[in-house]
């Protein structure tokens, strides 16, 4: 595969001039005197930083982000390749969003890293931006900012861990802690071995392995061209994937130089061939809510009926779980992602221009796959089409989801007694509860979870299986929540209720005992009630305040839009002006 940056740029026109730092250092008057002078107290030099791109690492490493542990060392690794290709490096440390610490979620944070990163990009003498993230909303958030603040940006993901062994078994992260879980509560695992699994289930530094969020969209900003060909499945801790370190760090120069910006890159055809992309890995049903952000800030409108309209054309080839078989470093070893998209080039966008400054098309040409079984040919899909569908009917108006790949497929059409749930707290109250009338053809129903009523819009949407029915043997049920879930999760769960019970959703208003019906292969989602009865269930029943007194949390319930729309602040939606930092 050709690393070459497309660049028409001759030596002699690479005009230092033109370098959006200049005017930091370039002028002759006492603000740049400042600034010169204040790089040189850290003992830079002119010929450190004068006539040279200045490109930020925008670091998301943390000790509480536990994907990210590795990012010091590849911090020093995009470094270097900034100097190999004559750039001036500089670490920015940005807020990092670690799944697996945060409480309520990540996700009423993604917005405010994505605010970070634009600021900090616009603010600052940078020529271009290696944005350093992986761990799920990382991702989304680091390309929202870039794209408000349109600076040459590359983005460098994590990676995914290693494969996880216990005893024979290989564990994929995530989805086998649900499932062993649920045994322990079935009464299959010991203490022991369920302690064994917590001790080798997180197998390295990266992110999750199984294609979960990070993964999903990792792929998916390598398709949008936002990312080097191939850089989306190098395991986190093989030595490719210091070499994609260096060697997207050299890039980030060369993008300063030709100041090939985001806007160059993505358009409404590239987040088309994210959207697929997603589908034919089977991805996380997460994408669908960062897809709509991130086309939202490029002033593009994805509805969640065009995701439809993509999930039936396009089939699912990578049998990676929870959906199928493999996991990331078995998709990596098999070809990796350009494998997969050459396997799909006729249903993809592939005139649409990448980081390299060529086209996609160019990108994947050639790339063979290794191994059938984990990168499927057209021929034997892992699914034929439609992993991941969206669902319209009275219980939500402006849409759901499911990951039809990943539920019990007998289940996908299933019309059963709603068992409602309050809030979080109500369903891990009572949820075990020996005396909770619930069967396997209930509906379990959990409100309260969305973008605003959680706050966060948190995963809670793989609801847990009650243990009496585990005892039973049952493990998958149809569950419908206005909450997200994990990447990693799976079962037949409606998630993205929209509009969300906190907003005023039907949602807001079911009671348990109600029927509720799902019909996956006609889309439709349906609460069997008349309409006078909600009517009258609304008004005797007003909606809480869930407005915090102050704090981000404040802004964050005042302008956070619903699932439908990507769950984006309103006031960020839509091109930004691109206005640079005022004179002085
Ligand atoms: Fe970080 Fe899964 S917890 S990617």
């Amino acid at each position: 595969m050709n690393l070459e940056f497309v660049s028409h740029l001759s030596k002699q026109e690479r005009d230092p001039s033109k370098l959006r730092s200049h005017r930091w250092f370039g002028p002759d008057d006492m603000r740049s005197f400042g600034h010169r002078s204040r790089l040189k107290g850290m003992g830079f030099d002119d010929v450190d930083f004068q006539n040279r791109p200045v490109v930020a690492i925008l670091n998301t490493w943390s000790e509480l982000n536990t994907c990210h542990s590795h990012f010091r060392n590849r911090a020093d690794e995009v470094r270097r390749g900034i100097l190999q290709a004559g750039g001036f490096p500089v670490e920015v440390p940005v807020m990092s969003l670690g799944e697996m610490l945060m409480k309520p979620t990540t996700m009423l944070y993604r917005n405010l890293l994505a605010m970070e990163v634009e600021e900090v990009l616009r603010c600052h003498p940078i020529d271009a931006a290696v944005l350093m993230g992986g761990c799920d909303k990382t991702v989304p958030a680091m390309l929202m900012g870039a794209i408000s603040a349109d600076i040459p940006s590359i983005f460098f993901p994590a990676g995914p861990m290693l494969k996880a062994r216990w005893k024979d078994v290989t564990l994929g992260s995530g989805s086998d802690a649900w499932k062993y879980w649920d045994e322990r509560l079935a009464g299959n695992l010991c203490d022991k071995d369920w302690k064994g699994i917590e001790n080798c289930i997180g197998r390295s530094a990266g992110t999750c392995m199984t294609m979960g969020t990070a993964s999903t969209m990792a792929c998916v900003t390598e398709a949008m061209g936002m990312s080097l060909p191939g850089a989306a499945c190098i395991p986190s801790v093989v030595a490719d994937h210091s070499r994609l370190a260096t060697q997207t760090g050299r890039h980030a120069v060369e993008m300063a130089w030709a100041n090939w910006k985001p806007s160059d890159v993505l358009t409404a055809e590239s987040i088309d061939n994210g959207v697929m992309t997603s589908l034919a890995i089977g991805g996380s049903t997460n994408a669908i809510v960062h897809l709509i952000a991130i086309a939202g800030r490029l002033d593009q409108t994805l509805t969640l009926e065009r995701f439809d309209e993509l999930s039936q054309a396009t089939p699912v080839l990578a049998d990676i779980r929870p959906g199928g078989k493999y996991l990331m470093e078995d998709f990596f070893d098999a070809g990796g992602l350009p494998a997969l998209l050459e396997r799909m080039r006729d249903l993809l966008n592939v005139d649409c221009k990448t980081v390299l400054g060529g086209t996609l098309g160019e990108q994947i040409s050639g790339c063979e796959v290794i191994g059938d079984e984990v990168i499927r040919t057209r021929e034997k899909p892992v699914a034929a089409a439609g992993g991941t569908c969206v669902l319209r009917g009275n219980l939500a108006p402006s849409g759901c989801v499911i990951k039809s790949l990943a539920a019990d497929p007998n289940l996908l059409s299933h019309r059963g007694p709603a068992v409602v749930f309050e809030n979080y707290p109500d369903m891990k109250a009572r949820i075990h509860d020996p005396e909770l009338d619930v069967s396997a053809d209930s509906v379990i129903i959990l409100r309260s979870a969305g973008p605003l009523g959680a706050p966060g819009f948190p995963e809670w949407g793989m609801l847990p299986i009650p243990k009496k029915l585990l005892q039973e043997g049952i493990r998958d049920m149809v569950r419908i929540s206005d909450a997200r879930m994990s990447g990693t999760s799976y079962g037949t769960c409606v998630l993205h209720i929209a509009p969300e019970s906190a907003a005023g959703g039907p949602l807001a208003w079911v009671q348990t005992g109600d029927v509720v019906e799902i019909d996956v292969p006609n889309r439709k989602i349906h609460w069997h009630i008349e309409d006078e009865e909600l009517a009258r269930r609304a008004a005797a029943t007003p909606l809480p305040n869930v407005v915090p007194e102050r704090g981000y949390g404040q802004l964050y319930a005042k302008h956070v839009t619903q699932a439908d729309l990507g769950c984006d602040f309103d006031f960020l939606a839509g091109r930004s002006p691109g206005q640079e930092p005022g004179i002085h």
